[in-house]
């Protein structure tokens, strides 16, 4: 699942490999606390994403990141429905996305509303969310 992350060329990919920070892994003590969802195709990592629990009682989803091979298959939004169930299971009122321009169609389909911005690295991104109530 790294290398396959890492070194897939896709569309996106300049623009992240110009801030390498917007491709770090889900941290390690995410991963042993169990907030990494990961979606398997024919036995393969395909794509994951990240809950993470906020203080305000809502949730941070990280991603999802899908294979590029995979695109427009159904499988980001797969990730986006498995992230709103856990995060309804840890009590969340509300997933909230910093989402890419790219991203911001996806997740509009996804049913998440543009309610701010947030400054990134490379610019002020959008803040989108979902209500879990
Ligand atoms: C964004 C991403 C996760 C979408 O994954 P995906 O598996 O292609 O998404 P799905 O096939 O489940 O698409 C769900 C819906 O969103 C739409 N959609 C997906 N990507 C879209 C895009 N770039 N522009 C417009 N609509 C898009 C699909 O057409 C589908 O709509 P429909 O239900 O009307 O058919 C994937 O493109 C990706 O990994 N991108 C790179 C990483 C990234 O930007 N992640 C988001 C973090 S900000």
């Amino acid at each position: 699942m790294q290398r396959r992350a890492s070194l897939k060329w896709d569309a996106a990919r300049p623009e992240q490999v110009q801030h390498p920070q917007t491709l770090t892994l889900p941290a390690a003590d995410h991963i042993a606390a169990g907030l990494v969802i990961v979606f398997e195709h024919w036995g393969e990592a395909a794509g994951f994403a990240v809950v993470v629990p906020r203080e305000d009682g809502r949730a941070d989803i990280d991603g999802p990141f899908v294979e590029p091979d995979l695109w427009r298959g159904g499988i980001g939004r797969k990730l986006v429905e498995e992230c709103a169930q856990f995060a309804m299971a840890l009590e969340a009122a509300e997933l909230v996305a910093a989402a890419s321009p790219r991203a911001e169609p996806f997740y509009a389909k996804c049913g998440f509303k543009a309610t701010g911005t947030v400054d990134t690295t490379h610019g002020p991104v959008a803040v989108m969310s979902r209500s879990l109530t």
